[in-house]
């Protein structure tokens, strides 16, 4: 089969497509025909490198934790799919591999695929649909009538977190650019911060939870514009800047220490919840989002749709931090 290759670490240009052997799903995998996968700024810091003190698949191997297909084999424990069954999932860091015509992935990492979406909707979805689903549910608690603050309301994952905030009866704020105040209120969200003209701290002051995907310095300032209690998801921890800065063993202590100062003095200067987060590969949450968007009530964004040959241009998109939603791979 054809597939994206990473044969060492790097740019994008890193990345290239090979023939290589389809894999055989184990005992509890499904074998996916890939229709479609997205690309997320978590594959391309593992394409640099800068995660490798905690994702280290080995060399070579092929990326990609997004993807919608149809289930083409099964392992010999498989019980909720079968060959046929159209899926999405988000397939863990172990396995990842969706940028290719097939991947295997554990059962329970998948889910079937909302009928109302084609295959590159639908792939454009799952990770930053776990995302926004366990940062607002699990972790920031949302309830109707609390106010939330959504970093970059604009991309795959704030697309997908306004909309499910909005769901959950918050009053959503977000940032933005100028050019994507009226995208962003066309998706739900109350107020639109233009952050190049306004101070986002000073607008959304003492919201009750914050999505904070910025890292950096936008970390200590959304311990200090949550309310006194809130709560505060860090989904950027910081480890890419660190290692690149500090070397891989220093970085890693320094990001870990960071993030635990952080969540420390949140504690206990504010009485703020602050705690580092990940995604969930989780079939169940992902059915449950998948039942939303059947309802209409989440709808994909798509940036722009490219080939697996473009794969190097797709990281290069990804990389410059301006899509408005998702890149997605169509593959077949
Ligand atoms: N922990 C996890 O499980 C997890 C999961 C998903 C994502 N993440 C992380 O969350 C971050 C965002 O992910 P993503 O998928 O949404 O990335 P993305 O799609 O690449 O985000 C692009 C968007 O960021 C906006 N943006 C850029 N600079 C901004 C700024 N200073 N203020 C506000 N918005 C800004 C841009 O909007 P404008 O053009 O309007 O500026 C653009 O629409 C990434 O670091 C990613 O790794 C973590």
């Amino acid at each position: 089969m054809r597939a994206v290759r990473l044969f060492e670490y790097g740019v994008p240009s890193k990345l290239t497509v090979a023939e290589v052997a389809q894999p055989m799903p184990t005992a509890r995998q499904i074998r996916v025909r890939v229709h479609a996968a997205a690309v997320n700024p978590i594959d391309a810091k593992i394409r640099a490198g800068s995660l490798r003190a905690i994702i280290r698949p080995a060399l070579p191997f092929t990326p990609g934790m997004d993807v919608s297909g149809v289930v083409d084999a099964v392992g010999a424990q498989v019980t909720r799919f079968k060959p046929g069954d159209e899926v999405f999932a988000s397939p863990s860091h172990k396995t990842m591999g969706s940028y290719a015509e097939f991947v295997c992935f554990d059962e329970r990492e998948a889910a079937p695929k909302p009928r109302n979406l084609d295959h590159v909707q639908a792939a454009s979805l799952p990770l930053v649909g776990l995302t926004a689903w366990d940062a607002l549910t699990k972790h920031l608690r949302v309830q109707q009538g609390q106010s939330v603050l959504i970093h970059a309301g604009a991309g795959g994952l704030g697309t997908i977190a306004i909309q499910l905030a909005k769901h959950l009866g918050a009053r959503v704020y977000t940032t933005c650019s100028a050019g994507n105040v009226a995208f962003v209120k066309s998706l739900g969200a109350d107020v639109a911060i233009d952050y190049a003209k306004e101070d986002y701290a000073q607008v959304a002051k003492d919201v009750d939870a914050v999505v904070e995907s910025l890292g950096g310095e936008h970390m200590d300032r959304a311990i200090q514009l949550v309310k006194r209690g809130g709560r505060v998801a860090l989904l950027t921890s910081g480890m890419a800047d660190g290692v690149k800065r500090f070397g891989l063993a220093l970085g890693v202590l320094h990001t870990a220490g960071r993030l635990l100062s952080i969540a420390l003095k949140a504690r206990f200067t504010r009485g703020v919840v602050a705690f580092p987060m990940n995604r969930r590969a989780d079939g169940e949450s992902l059915a449950k989002l998948g039942a939303l968007v059947e309802q209409g009530v989440i709808k994909p964004v798509i940036d722009s749709v490219l080939s697996l040959d473009q794969i190097v241009l797709a990281h290069e998109k990804v990389e410059s931090g301006r899509c408005r939603g998702k890149v997605v791979l169509a593959i077949a």
